[in-house]
């Protein structure tokens, strides 16, 4: 797990250092999981992914896009974005996106991870098999984060 933790932080330490992305750990995701540990367990995920089934890829893809997957900076839980809550399934990642692009050069690659992560919602499925690992880590550790959470909230 140390190494799969430090390749994260060797490939994505200038998004980890940016001032935006550590704002991101006020905004909730699911459960108590901030958007921000969220996106570092989807990337630490998708290495796990990628190495447990022997997939070739581009590791550092992999991390960069899974770490901006959801660079949308907003809490979508606020119900004061009435609409947002209602429809940030869908636009949350061309959001992403397009705040991603104005801070960080992404590759096509990595534009891809981010546009596609929340396919089938999307309807264009991934194009890179990197997107395609992102897509599948997000849905696994948000199922998760939100399993744990109901599970808490039963016992009290
Ligand atoms: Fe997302
Ligand atoms: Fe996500």
């Amino acid at each position: 797990m140390k190494k799969i933790e430090d390749e994260v932080k060797a490939y994505g330490s200038d998004i980890l250092l940016n001032e935006h992305h550590k704002q991101t750990r006020k905004d909730i995701q699911h459960g108590r999981m901030s958007v921000r540990s969220h996106m570092v367990s989807v990337a630490e995920c998708s290495l796990l992914i990628a190495e447990t089934l022997h997939i070739p890829c581009d590791r550092r893809v992999l991390v960069r896009g899974a770490l901006l997957h959801d660079f949308f900076l907003y809490d979508w839980h606020n119900k004061e974005h009435a609409n947002i809550f209602r429809l940030h399934g869908f636009f949350h990642p061309g959001i992403a996106l397009r705040n991603a692009e104005k801070e960080f050069p992404l590759s096509e690659k990595e534009k891809d991870i981010i546009k596609k992560h929340m396919w089938p919602l999307t309807i264009a499925p991934p194009v890179c098999r990197e997107a395609w690992i992102v897509s599948m880590a997000d849905k696994y550790c948000s199922m998760l984060e939100t399993l744990r959470r109901r599970g808490k909230s039963r016992v009290g």
